[in-house]
């Protein structure tokens, strides 16, 4: 099995929490996308989509999904989304993809985070994956400083523009032993729009697509 069967089968199994007459949240990436075609599969239980990126929003139209924006659904039932890497605590790292700061708003948003991701992206410890800081162009060198003297190495994403018109740093050499607390700093670092740590508010259910099937965990207490 191919790690994008494992991807796909991941996307398969977000499926059954897609309830009938919702709105859902639909994340970014080419896990994401597998979820995305897989979805007229249940065209007749969902509604409509909010999606978290304009890539997102053109893939879901074209296979006959309605998109809606955030502020026109109110509270979404689930929300679907891949990850770089992700914890057996069901903390992660997102952004690879550059959209970060709608995924963290489109997955507040939502009653249930369900993360889709193959068993590659599943660590120990945060931090391999270079962590994204999506920021604003004037506060880059500043941000990028901050980075330094917390023993991060900051990388400018070369020719990206995020979907909001900002810039994305990709902070190399972290091992982040304690991510929630970690994100709660970069966030306070002005000019960071969002970093890629969804700890404070990590996923609820992670499936992840294994060579011998798709393996669910569930956060403590869901
Ligand atoms: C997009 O910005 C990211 O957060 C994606 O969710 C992440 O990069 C996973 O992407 P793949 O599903 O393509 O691995």
């Amino acid at each position: 099995m191919t790690q994008d069967d494992m991807k796909k089968e991941a996307a398969r199994a977000a499926l059954e929490f897609v309830r009938a007459g919702t709105v859902i949240g639909v994340g970014t990436g080419s896990t994401a996308n597998h979820f995305i075609d897989l979805l007229p599969t249940v065209r007749g239980r969902v509604d409509a989509a909010v999606a978290s990126s304009e890539a997102s929003a053109a893939r879901l139209k074209e296979r006959g999904i309605d998109v809606v924006e955030l502020n026109q659904a109110g509270t979404l039932s689930v929300y679907v989304d891949g990850a770089d890497e992700a914890t057996r605590n069901l903390a992660l790292i997102k952004g690879g993809g550059g959209a970060l700061t709608r995924e963290k708003i489109v997955a507040a948003a939502s009653h249930t985070f369900v993360c889709i991701a193959d068993e590659r992206k599943l660590v120990d410890v945060l931090g391999r994956f270079p962590l994204p800081l999506e920021v604003i162009p004037m506060a880059r060198s500043y941000v990028a400083r901050e980075i330094v003297a917390l023993g991060g190495e900051p990388v400018l994403r070369q020719g990206f523009t995020t979907d909001n018109g900002n810039m994305i740093l990709d902070v190399h050499g972290l091992t982040i032993l304690e991510p929630a607390r970690l994100e709660e700093t970069l966030d306070h670092i002005a000019g960071v729009v969002t970093n890629g740590l969804f700890a404070r508010r990590g996923a609820d259910v992670l499936l992840v697509g294994t060579a011998s099937g798709v393996r669910r965990i569930d956060r403590a207490g869901v």
